[in-house]
């Protein structure tokens, strides 16, 4: 990465603002259920810890459209960090008000402080100057480690780069480097497998990536706009009847490029959107009239596995089916599987994605597994991160 990191600055004694990405879900109490992003952090606060800074965190956490709401709050965020980190974190009650004023300024060395959700402001996302000029007077210097935000341009992601030295985390350094290399210098065959319901959500992608894999398989319920723009009967699936042009482009481009553009050939169909819906695999030339494709079918599966074990470099992005319901979750399931067994670099961006694998317990089994959804998909894009573009170059 060409980006300064924590290791190329002097954090002792220093007071440094940490922005990480602690936009985790929760249930309605505020059990966090899932802690990935805030163990993803663990490294940079540590080290920082470590090196005797003064550590003010802080973070988004949900769209609170600019004011205070209690279920917005980072309380529970700052209890699971302090477990994890054995030590307490301190919870400012506002985010550049007297509460994290006072904090900040009685921070010691070694402690660390997290400041209220940043989006209690609405100047956070309108990245107003005097909003990040007041976060920036926190603190000597930047530290930007909120990959999973870094495709937003706000006062708290690049703003206050303006007015700080910044420099990226470990964590956005270690994004970079495997999502990076993927793109720059993959070992080849690359591969990559896109699920999710849109073609139009990930239509910058694929058309990024056709420049660069070697085969592209395609999932999720994007692949009946696909169908449709065959000609096929697609039945009650989701399809986008404004991007069969588009959908036809783009097998033609993968002709073109000499990308093996792989669809679906078999499709598990369902009567209703319902977990214990009734469901039966067909051809995807033949899917009833009043039935829904949910997942990719058994042939496409073995297919695609075949596929797959001739790859050195994957990057998957997107759930290859309705992967909440269990029926319709083996597609998606027996990919990560079979990725999980490969001796491939295998790289997964997105939230959904990385859920799933979660779901099934083989995280430890991936070569990387991004913590952005949004911002994975733009990074994979080729397009520029406004939380990364600000920090300094080395
Ligand atoms: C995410 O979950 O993708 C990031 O935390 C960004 O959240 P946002 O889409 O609300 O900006």
């Amino acid at each position: 990465m060409n980006k300064k990191t924590v290791r190329d600055v002097e954090v002792s004694g220093k007071k440094v603002l940490v922005r990480c990405d602690f936009n985790v879900p929760q249930k309605e109490d505020g059990t966090i259920t899932d802690n990935r992003r805030i163990v993803a952090a663990l490294d940079t606060i540590n080290y920082l810890v470590e090196h005797n800074a003064k550590v003010i965190l802080c973070s988004h956490l949900g769209r609170p459209k600019g004011e205070f709401k209690k279920e917005f709050s980072l309380e529970p965020v700052a209890k699971e960090l302090s477990r994890l980190l054995g030590k307490e974190v301190k919870l400012a009650k506002d985010v550049i008000g007297p509460s994290a004023t006072e904090l900040t300024n009685n921070i010691k060395e070694g402690e660390v402080v997290l400041l209220e959700n940043v989006r209690f402001h609405r100047e956070e996302t309108d990245n107003d100057p005097e909003f990040a000029k007041k976060l920036a007077s926190f603190a000597d210097l930047y530290v930007n480690d909120a990959f999973g935000s870094a495709h937003r341009a706000h006062a708290s992601t690049a703003g206050v780069a303006e007015y700080l030295p910044a420099v990226s985390g470990f964590l956005i350094e270690k994004e970079i480097n495997f999502m990076g290399n993927a793109l720059e210098n993959p070992e080849r065959p690359f591969m990559a497998i896109l699920g999710g319901k849109k073609v139009s959500d990930k239509i910058g992608v694929i058309e990024a990536l056709l420049e660069k894999v070697d085969t592209l398989l395609i999932g999720g319920a994007m692949a009946y706009t696909f169908f449709k723009s065959m000609g096929y009967e697609v039945g009650k699936s989701i399809c986008e009847l404004d991007k069969l042009d588009l959908a036809r482009e783009i097998m033609e481009k993968a002709k073109t490029k000499g990308v093996k553009l792989m669809l679906p050939v078999d499709t598990k169909v369902g009567k209703e959107f319902d977990p214990n819906t009734e469901s039966k695999v067909v051809k995807c030339t033949q899917i009833p009239k009043d039935w829904e494709g949910y997942d990719i079918g058994t042939e496409t599966i073995k297919m695609y596995v075949e596929e797959l074990k001739k790859a050195k470099t994957v990057v998957w992005n997107g759930p290859l089916g309705l992967s909440e319901f269990e029926q319709f979750a083996v597609g998606t399931d027996t990919i990560a599987k079979a990725l999980a067994d490969s001796d491939a670099i295998t790289i997964i961006g997105g939230g959904d994605s990385a859920a799933a694998i979660e779901r099934i317990g083989i995280s430890d089994k991936f070569s990387h597994i991004s913590t952005g959804g949004g911002a994975s998909l733009e990074f994979l894009e080729g397009k520029k991160l406004p939380g990364i573009e600000c920090l300094l170059d080395k």
